[in-house]
């Protein structure tokens, strides 16, 4: 079990100061729009490396009337061995920097990962299977990093070498073994790009299969390249492939101003399964179905990996656009999971189904006031 036991919001979006004390069951945050439920699942997100789940700038959080320029956030992270960690993380007003510290000690960002994972779920998703393409495969590199951390770093290079290449397409002339280099560290890290996405699949799709009948349609997921040529990713040889593909675009990149071709080009689709229906042409609560359920196979994907501990499950306005079977259905699985589950919703009715199985707060007026 991971939960979060103290959670401390100082100057922190509509927050002057905040002080949660929680038990290790699944956390409700009920009350009115603009209430400040949602900035309080934001601050738990910075407990994680990166920006937070609004993506935003580390200044951007700080509350407006705020004197000192800095915010933080304080939680105690209770973990099924009983042991219990102090985690902290804020804006340094003098640096402007992240500063993160772990037992009282200055530590990286990267840190926070080794003792608490984070799945979330939020509104601004909820058009993931309509919308742009790109936002998806974002999406989905996120889930992939959650199980593969070096992702992010072989994301990072290979976007690097790209650019670089680019330029040097751009410019003409350029010495050919420059080029090569370049084309060399996207083929080595698309590769590993490619490695680490269809390994998710796999993880997730194992998830999602696994629960026949749940009340969240089952997704059929798959990564489709969207260039001619791309090779297997099992293939010994993936990352020479990819060499060649790149040398062989050169003309063509050149006149297009950016690569065609390359693990940056490919589209996460989703079917509904048992419909063979892609999910973008779902309803509006079928969309959502599908979506939570593809979160929970994720988090239950995060919980069962080897040495990542079971992650906390943020779910922002989880419950808005289902039925009341597809609720309780929810409610169930977030009381089974390994990590506390936090719930949002405007009004408190939306939960019954938890009974005392979940600790209620009611937010409003930069409080959280306990209601059971
Ligand atoms: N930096 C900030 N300083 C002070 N207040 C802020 C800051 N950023 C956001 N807020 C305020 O926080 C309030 C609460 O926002 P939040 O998104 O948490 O509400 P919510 O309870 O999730 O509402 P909804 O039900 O509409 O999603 C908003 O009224 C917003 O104006
Ligand atoms: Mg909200």
């Amino acid at each position: 079990m991971s939960a979060l036991s103290l959670l401390q919001l100082q100057d922190f979006r509509s927050y002057a100061a905040l002080d949660l004390v929680l038990d290790k069951r699944p956390v409700v945050l009920f009350g009115a729009n603009g209430a400040g439920k949602t900035n309080i699942l934001e601050a738990i997100s910075f407990l994680a490396p990166g920006r937070g789940m609004r993506r935003v700038a580390m200044n951007v959080p700080v509350r407006h009337d705020c004197q000192s320029g800095a915010w933080a956030v304080h939680a105690t992270l209770a973990r099924a061995d009983e042991e219990s960690f102090s985690l902290g993380t804020g804006l340094d007003p003098q640096t402007s920097a992240r500063r993160v510290r772990i037992d009282g000690q200055n530590a990286k960002a990267g840190a926070l990962a080794d003792l608490l994972r984070l799945v979330w779920l939020t509104p601004a998703q909820d058009r993931l299977f309509a919308g742009p393409r790109g936002a998806r495969l974002r999406f989905f590199d996120r889930l992939t990093l959650s199980l593969h951390p070096g992702h992010g770093r072989n994301a990072t290079a290979y976007e690097r070498a790209m650019r670089d290449r680019q330029r040097l397409l751009d410019e003409g002339n350029a010495d050919p073994s420059w080029l090569e280099a370049c084309e060399r560290q996207m083929a080595d890290t698309g590769a590993a790009i490619m490695r680490a996405r269809a390994d998710t699949i796999t993880h997730l799709q194992t998830q999602i299969d696994a629960r026949e009948t749940s009340a969240f349609p089952q997704a059929a997921l798959s990564l489709e390249p969207l260039y001619d040529g791309a090779p297997e990713v099992d293939a010994p040889d993936c990352a020479a492939r990819l060499a060649a593909l790149f040398a062989a675009s050169r003309p063509r990149d050149t006149a297009a101003g950016r690569a065609l071709c390359g693990p940056h080009k490919a589209n996460l689709q989703v079917m509904w399964r048992a419909k063979a229906m892609p999910a973008a042409l779902s309803s509006t609560g079928e969309q959502k179905a599908l979506l939570i359920g593809l979160t929970l196979a994720h988090a239950r994907a995060v919980a069962t990996s080897k040495d990542t501990p079971a992650p906390l499950v943020l779910l922002d306005e989880a419950c808005a656009h289902l039925d009341p079977d597809r609720r309780a259905a929810l409610i169930n699985e977030v009381c089974a999971m390994k990590g506390q589950g936090w719930l949002t919703g405007t009004d408190r009715a939306l939960f019954d189904a938890f009974g005392d199985r979940a600790q209620f707060f009611e937010v409003g007026e930069g409080c959280a006031k306990s209601v059971g």
